[in-house]
């Protein structure tokens, strides 16, 4: 409820299994924003910030906790723990990736995870271009396919699985595994979906031990190796710690990619005088990047914990109460980007792009740069090879698993002039 007694959307009216939100999640978000821009939400237990202020202020809060075990047990994010029970006999790092950790493991984990993955992104052109080639290679002669299973499921499997070491007869496999336990992330699951979680996390852990063995008999030129190199070298962790991080890069990667490559396409060809600069400029791929990730960001939300009581804006935060930063409002906020709802290639020009998609502060997305990488190049190498391609008429079909945005297909086609 607002002070003059509107009722506002709470947390479960932001879930994209509704199809009130995922048709337009605008509406529900500018109504949050504009009338209860911090919202304490007494079904869930969450508090909801939807400026781009309070939400960047909230993420680069140093003081702030991650792991939902922290959270007050009657809120809603209690209910992101892990797959299994916790087991207090087993270090917090080996129960859970970087995602949901706190110091000090948090970056003493992160620290050496980044600086080796970091070092093979930036390397990584090549790479991705052969990536994104030998998948456009296997659309030519095609007059209409789905872009989301053609091209940007693909692309950041096969990237992502070369620079860790994965063999390309194991690809298919990790993307199956990665895509059932992104699941676990979906509060409202279900009993069967959390089955084949755990069948699909035990699956891919088992192949990583292999893989970490095979790489400390035989050294490759992979991210794997590198972690084996770093752990012997005195970097402090454990295999178990390594293989729970190397699968994140995995499962982060994967369905967020996607719906970054996929979304970004959708909005250059519902926008052709962009589109036309792009085909123009190839170097414009960079702005079409910041604006789709600014517009259409795979995440929806992501979440802190306040330690102690604080007040946000004029709302009372408790204890361990978790505090969600709406990063899909925050992006769309007039303050900061005028004339929001826009795609505008020149709105990010000679600076930093200030959008929240990737986060921030200590738990800033990891895979940024990769992401970046993989949709400009699939942008650039997708207008070019396909200078007539068009949206097919149909109603768009939006995945339904709540805090991602993502296009279920993007049927496209090429025009015949
Ligand atoms: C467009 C694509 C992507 C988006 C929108 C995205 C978004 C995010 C967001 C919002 C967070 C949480 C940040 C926070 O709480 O402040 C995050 C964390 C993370 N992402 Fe991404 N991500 C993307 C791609 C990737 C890729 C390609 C990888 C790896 C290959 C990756 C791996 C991770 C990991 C490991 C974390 C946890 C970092 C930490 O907690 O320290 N992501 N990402």
């Amino acid at each position: 409820m607002t002070k003059d007694g509107a009722p506002v959307p709470g947390f479960f009216d932001l879930m994209a299994s509704d199809p009130g939100y995922s048709v337009c999640p605008e509406a529900r978000l500018a109504a949050l924003r504009a009338r209860c821009p911090v919202a304490a939400d007494p079904v869930s237990g969450h508090v909801l910030v939807s400026r781009h202020a309070d939400a960047r202020r909230l993420l680069n809060d140093p003081a702030m906790w991650r792991h939902p075990a922290r959270a007050a047990p009657g809120s809603l994010f209690h209910r992101f723990t892990e797959l299994r029970p916790v087991d207090p006999a087993v270090p917090p790092g080996e129960r859970t990736s970087i995602l949901m950790l706190d110091p000090p493991d948090h970056g003493r984990i992160r620290a050496p995870l980044q600086k080796a993955f970091h070092a093979r992104v930036f390397r990584a052109r090549p790479l991705v271009e052969q990536v994104v080639d030998a998948a456009l290679a296997a659309l030519s002669g095609r007059t209409r396919f789905d872009l989301v299973g053609e091209l940007a499921v693909p692309v950041p499997i096969h990237a992502i699985a070369r620079i860790l070491g994965v063999a390309p007869e194991r690809q298919e496999a990790f993307r199956s595994w990665s895509e059932r336990i992104i699941v676990t992330l979906n509060p409202l699951r279900s009993a069967e979906e959390d089955a084949e979680a755990v069948a699909a996390n035990d699956a891919l852990q088992a192949c990583l031990v292999e893989l970490l063995e095979e790489r400390r008999a035989r050294p490759a030129d992979d991210l794997v190796t590198d972690m084996v190199e770093a752990q012997a070298a005195g970097a402090p962790l454990s295999d178990t710690e390594i293989r729970i991080n190397l699968m994140a890069l995995l499962i982060g990667g994967n369905v967020t990619t996607t719906d970054l490559i996929a979304s970004g396409v959708k909005l250059l060809l519902e926008t052709p005088d962009a589109l036309a600069r792009l085909r123009a400029d190839p170097a414009l791929a960079a702005a079409a990047v910041e604006e789709t990730l600014r517009l259409e960001g795979p995440v929806d939300f992501t979440v802190r914990i306040a330690p102690g009581e604080m007040v946000i804006g004029d709302v009372h935060v408790a204890a361990r109460q978790p505090v969600f930063a709406l990063l899909r409002a925050a992006n769309r906020d007039p303050e900061v980007f005028p004339q929001p709802d826009r795609f505008d290639l020149d709105r990010h020009a000679g600076a930093a792009a200030p959008h929240l998609a990737f986060g921030g502060g200590a738990h800033s997305c990891i895979g940024a740069a990769l992401a970046r990488l993989e949709a400009r190049i699939v942008f650039q190498k997708l207008v070019a090879a396909f200078p007539d391609l068009a949206l097919v008429p149909e109603p768009v079909a939006w995945r339904r698993l709540p805090g991602f945005r993502g296009l279920e297909r993007l049927m496209v086609e090429v025009e015949r002039g």
